[in-house]
């Protein structure tokens, strides 16, 4: 037992992390049944969608989940009125201030953590009263910090200065990487980017192949004037980079971004015009695998590495 895996009565101190047009109940809930906890991401869902999934997932799996509300998107006031009437227990908040929402979840007995990119954001959402909180590196795919922190430094800088449990994100994929982590200071992990690439993931098989062929320098966080986001260079990202080469307003970066860009790209498979949202860790990602065979594996060399640290002693 550890302060995560007490926090939320899970097996492992594994989260997935809620990824727009990738973690529907399917997701969510073969995770769970794993013994991590699984999340289905409310980002891309109109309200009744998440409804609809929220009562799927209670079917497919008697484990705790939660949902991820990413503050970013239209549709939050309905979004928390049907977690509330849907009772679930656990929710992770990300892109917005804590201090809207986490009050409320918590006079309706939910559990509440809330996802930051920096120390300053770790100590306000502390003062919000949260649960936990996710601090997660430049690393990480998906919406990011704009002060580019990688993991490796922002894990021991948020563990000086909050006392509430910490889960570490951006860059980890494997048991050695979820070690690494836990020995910086983290309580648990929470991982996107590995299950995106499994098979319960919602995203489109063209993503999913895309991602287990991303290698090193693929990757580059970009939009940062809009909301910082990492992705796969394709036409699109190109298409951004020529826009800044002719130093474009934010409007004119909006007006290129369009709408929907995220479900052309992750969840319809247009590897050209879309969106295309992955981690730099996706670079170790060389299979499409089902979630328990994901889990299994990371906690098997979880514990292997731990072992082999203990003959490094010095
Ligand atoms: C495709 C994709 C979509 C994501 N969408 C969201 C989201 O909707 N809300 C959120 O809080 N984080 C989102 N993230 C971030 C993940 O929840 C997680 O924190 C991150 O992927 C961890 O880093 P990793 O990709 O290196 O494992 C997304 C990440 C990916 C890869």
């Amino acid at each position: 037992m550890n302060k995560i895996t007490q926090l939320f009565g899970i097996k492992y101190p594994i989260i997935q992390g809620g990824m727009i047009w990738n973690s529907g109940y399917k997701l969510a809930s073969a995770v769970s049944n794993a013994g991590g906890l699984g999340l289905i991401g409310a980002g891309s869902m109109y309200p009744e969608v998440l409804r609809e999934h929220i009562q799927k997932c209670k079917k497919a799996t008697d484990k705790p989940f939660g949902v991820n509300v990413p503050m970013l998107y239209p549709n939050i006031e309905e979004i928390i009125k049907i977690i509330v009437e849907e009772g679930v227990k656990i929710v992770f908040t990300s892109a917005g201030n804590p201090k809207i929402w986490t009050g409320f979840l918590k006079e309706k007995g939910i559990t509440v953590v809330h996802v930051v990119s920096s120390s300053k954001f770790a100590l306000k959402a502390q003062e919000a009263g949260v649960d936990a909180i996710v601090a997660e590196g430049f690393e990480a795919g998906g919406h990011n910090g704009r002060e580019e922190t990688t993991t490796l430094t922002l894990i021991p800088m948020v563990k000086e200065n909050i006392s509430i449990p910490l889960i570490a994100a951006g860059g980890i994929a494997s048991g050695r990487g979820m070690l690494a982590v836990m020995v910086l200071g983290a309580d648990g992990v929470q991982i996107g980017s590995r299950f995106a690439a499994s098979v319960e993931s919602s995203a489109h098989d063209n993503f999913k192949k895309t991602i287990i062929e991303v290698k090193e320098g693929d990757t580059q966080l970009t939009l940062k004037e809009l909301a910082p986001v990492r992705l796969i260079k394709n036409k699109f990202y190109n298409d951004i980079q020529d826009l800044y080469a002719k130093c474009p307003s934010p409007e004119e970066l909006k007006i290129l971004l369009g709408r929907a860009r995220a479900k052309k790209g992750m969840f319809e498979g247009d590897l050209v015009e879309g969106e295309l949202e992955i981690g730099q860790i996706a670079g170790i990602i060389h299979d499409i695998k089902p979630v328990s065979d994901i889990i299994n594996t990371m906690i098997l060399e979880y514990r292997s590495a731990v072992t082999e640290m203990q003959s490094m002693a010095i």
